[in-house]
């Protein structure tokens, strides 16, 4: 890119004041967002960004597992696209920035381009994922995993949230196609996001410069008890399964410490069924989140899980299964695409550093299909999947001239 070029920078007031107005969609008392995915709320987002997109120059179809794409057209159309976005739904008490930063961030890119009726050669298309966030329904970055080909529609469309309900009828009720389009060719693709975690905050950076994400995965254990009732059934007569997830946790938590300060081990959903206070369970369920940059070590905690469940059957005469429920395999980004990021933070003078995502992204699939990097900007403690998740407006402005700069020499 030539230096003579006077480059474009976004607006960083409008950014700030639509990440408020999205915000302000599914709001919570704590001051959070709770946009479920397909929800009625994560509908009335989308229109929100649906309407901006198309005041800002951008064509919008939607495909049918929900993902939508706003595209806007290249001097040299026919040419494959660079891509841009993230996702719009929450996490149930989620913050304003998790996955939204991506969204409006490159709307802000693109709208800047249409505000100085500058084009680039390749077209632009902004995706809003669906269901990054997997906790309706339960396979994280769902609709860029389809989109890329990893998961069949079908089996998309099958999932279920805890009511019963599928993404299937979800779909239907909102009036989206029943079969892919054909996906565009892209050339490149970039990913904006917030970094959630603390590394950034910590070494007074203003910019991480992704360069892969760690290896992840969701299991679902279940151990099975026998009914029976709270007072007259002795203690050593009983088949409890909450008795066996007593000895099982700290085993769990101890095979983790083993693998370092980098191991990650998250059970954020538990139940026992009936659910009934003076009826000892006959069923447990719960969610193991497994994840570390290293194969070996990610391997070897996902071994140790199945190993240590099987000892807790045994030990306890249960019934019992562990299952993964979805893996994402670490991935490492393009260096085409990492270098324009780094070049961008270079021409505009920012503090950076390279890193590693310890959370999963749309980018995860995208990288399968085309050169893909992502950029990081800090949040405040390095809170996230939080309500009191924050950033200034500062960084994400910064952010967001980091990608439309990166974009630009992608693009062009
Ligand atoms: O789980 C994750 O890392 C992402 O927030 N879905
Ligand atoms: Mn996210
Ligand atoms: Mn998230």
């Amino acid at each position: 890119m030539s230096e003579s070029y006077e480059l474009p920078r976004v607006n960083g007031d409008r950014l700030w004041s639509r990440l408020m107005e999205m915000a302000s969609v599914g709001a919570t008392a704590a001051g959070g967002c709770n946009r479920q995915a397909l929800g009625d709320l994560d509908m009335a987002g989308r229109a929100l960004f649906k309407g901006w997109a198309l005041a800002a120059g951008c064509e919008i179809r939607e495909d049918a597992i929900g993902n939508v794409f706003a595209r806007r057209a290249g001097s040299d159309d026919a040419l494959p696209v660079v891509m841009t976005g993230s996702h719009l739904d929450t996490q149930p008490t989620g913050g304003k920035f998790d996955g939204v930063y991506g969204v409006l961030a490159g709307l802000e890119a693109i709208e800047s381009l249409h505000d100085r009726g500058l084009r680039t050669r390749h077209p632009l298309e902004l995706c809003v994922w669906c269901n990054e966030e997997g906790s309706r329904f339960p396979h994280a970055m769902m609709g860029s995993a389809v989109w890329a080909g990893k998961l069949p529609l079908a089996a998309a469309r099958q999932l279920t949230d805890r009511d019963g309900v599928s993404v299937d009828a979800e779909l239907v009720r909102l009036g989206f196609p029943a079969e892919m389009v054909p996906r565009s060719a892209v050339k490149a693709a970039l990913e904006a996001h917030i970094e959630q975690g603390p590394i950034l905050e910590q070494h007074s950076k203003t910019i991480g410069v992704v360069t892969g994400v760690q290896h992840m995965s969701r299991h679902e254990v279940v151990l099975h008890g026998r009914e029976a009732h709270a007072g007259p059934t002795p203690m050593d007569a009983r088949k409890d399964p909450v008795r066996g997830l007593a000895d099982l946790l700290p085993a769990l938590y101890a095979m983790t410490a083993a693998h370092g300060p980098q191991a990650r081990l998250t059970i954020g959903f538990i139940e026992t069924r009936p659910g009934s206070a003076n009826t000892v369970p006959g069923l447990l369920r719960f969610t193991v989140d497994l994840r570390h940059p290293e194969a070996d070590h990610y391997a070897a905690l996902k071994v140790g899980l199945r190993s240590l469940v099987t000892d807790t059957l045994q030990t306890h005469g249960l019934e019992g299964a562990t299952r993964c429920l979805w893996e994402a395999p670490g991935v490492s980004f393009d260096r085409t695409c990492i270098s324009a990021v780094r070049d961008a933070v270079r021409t505009l003078g920012f503090e950076a550093m390279e890193m590693v995502s310890g959370a999963g992204h749309d980018s995860c699939n995208v990288s399968d299909v085309a050169p893909t990097a992502m950029i990081f900007v800090p949040c405040a403690g390095g809170l996230s999947h939080n309500e009191a998740e924050s950033a200034t407006p500062r960084d994400l402005e910064a952010g967001a001239n980091v990608l439309l700069l990166a974009l630009l020499t992608l693009a062009s």
